[in-house]
């Protein structure tokens, strides 16, 4: 996927099934390796992200088949403990979960650089933190991260002095080859996490229900393969949402958990939606109208960082959106290069620290870049907002995350083009 091209304006009416998590299924596909065996994956996403993962395992030696049902097998048994190049590490941040999946598995680690989106510096210090309480040592070498642990993990107890997801979900794995018990407070409750803990669960390891933020993991017992259905989608669901906000639609979303939305759907309502929801349905009926309002990203259950960007540009649409909008993101500070962008397409953006300000103003169309995959997102539903032509280029970084981008908005009857 290297160009989109939308000519917007069109009210998205219809229904749309969503896929599974990408964020979910990094992890999950990673902390295959700590079984050693056989893992099939159902609802696995087929986004980039996943395909370059299933890359990597490819690499380290893992057998993939692609079943006709659509479920993945991965054979995590002649994986071998070797680096993979940085070619293929450093087009994702999932990658990071190689040091967590490897060290419980082998008792080594290499990582030769975790990419993902830019969004400024994106540290594993308490990543390291953690594995080094477990025993694990930094070996220097010139480029490739590599970490030992030759006597073997051991349990710990540590407190993340803020709840990072990639951390936690490092940690968890780690600690449920580690022996004896491990203890992580103030640990990340993401659904992904949730859902990582489950797959581990099913895959015989002893971790805790997390209660106020903390989790206990008793670990050293072999784990065993498993089956595994990937959680649906929330930012995918969420980005849906708001493209039927930008466009004055009326959506029906399939296959979600909206427990998981709960930050959204309150915004959203908030700013005069009407909303039916279900167990594992939402339908959305936007209004012709509504009110711009006031954002603050954070871990869950707070407002997903992921879903800023496409807030964001509903604030901007002229026409549509009322009064004054504006976003503090508490997660990445660097996280508003797509605003200049937008202000291509005529967004009126004021930057004033963590804090970004939106003014609706008439919007055009424009020849934009995406500048990473939430943010491209936005532009995306700017575009949709708007009747003219808009080309989005580098749209290969929105490919990472959404699954049949093309038919999707297509079957709800937006005029896009997908090129590359
Ligand atoms: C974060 C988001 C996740 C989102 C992803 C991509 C949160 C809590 N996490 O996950 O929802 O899908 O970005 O947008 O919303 N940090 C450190 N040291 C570390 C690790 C993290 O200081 O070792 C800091 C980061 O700078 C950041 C915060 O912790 O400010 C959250 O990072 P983390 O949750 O680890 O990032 P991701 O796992 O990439």
């Amino acid at each position: 996927m290297n160009r989109i091209v939308v000519t917007g304006g069109k009210r998205l009416v219809g229904e749309v099934r969503i896929g599974g998590s990408k964020n979910a299924a990094l992890p999950l596909l990673f902390a295959g390796i700590l079984t050693g065996d056989v893992c099939v994956f159902s609802n696995l996403p087929r986004v980039s992200d996943v395909l370059q993962s299933l890359e990597i395992l490819r690499f380290m030696g893992a057998r993939i088949r692609f079943h006709r049902s659509g479920d993945v097998e991965v054979d995590y048994r002649e994986l071998r403990p070797v680096a993979p190049p940085a070619s293929l590490t450093s087009a994702i941040r999932g990658s990071v979960y190689l040091l967590g999946a490897m060290l419980g598995r082998f008792g080594f680690a290499a990582l030769p650089g975790a990419g993902g989106c830019d969004f400024g510096n994106r540290p594993i210090d308490l990543h390291l933190r953690g594995l080094g309480l477990m025993g694990a040592v930094e070996v220097p070498t010139e480029e490739v991260l590599t970490l030992r642990a030759a006597e073997g993990l051991v349990g710990c107890q540590f407190r993340l002095p803020l709840p990072s997801v990639g951390a936690t979900g490092n940690l968890l794995m780690a600690a449920t080859a580690a022996r004896g018990e491990t203890v992580l407070s103030c640990v990340a409750i993401e659904p992904h996490v949730q859902a990582l803990a489950a797959f581990l669960r099913a895959a015989g390891a002893d971790i805790s229900p997390f209660e106020e933020g903390t989790v206990r993991v008793r670990g050293g017992a072999p784990l065993h393969g498993c089956h595994v259905t990937v959680i649906p989608d929330m930012i995918e669901a969420g980005t849906y949402l708001c493209a039927a906000m930008a466009t004055g639609g009326r959506v029906m979303l399939q296959d979600v958990v909206p427990e998981h939305l709960g930050a959204l759907l309150w915004v959203l309502e908030r700013m005069g939606v009407r909303l039916q929801i279900r167990r594992d349905s939402i339908l959305l009926e936007a209004p012709e109208r509504y009110r711009c309002t006031r954002i603050e990203t954070g871990p869950y259950p707070a407002f997903p960082t992921d879903l800023h960007p496409q807030m964001a540009a509903l604030f901007c649409i002229g026409g549509r959106a009322v009064g004054e909008g504006s976003v503090r993101e508490r997660v990445w500070q660097s996280r508003f290069r797509y605003t200049e962008e937008l202000r291509k397409m005529g967004a009126a953006v004021r930057i004033g620290g963590e804090e970004a300000r939106f003014v609706p103003s008439p919007l055009h169309g424009a020849e934009v870049r995406s500048p990473d995959l939430r943010g491209g997102a936005a532009l995306l539903l700017a575009a949709l907002a708007v009747e003219e032509r808009t080309e989005i280029t580098n749209a290969a970084t929105i490919g990472r995350g959404y699954e049949h981008l093309e038919a999707k908005l297509r079957a709800l009857g937006a005029r896009v083009r997908v090129y590359g």
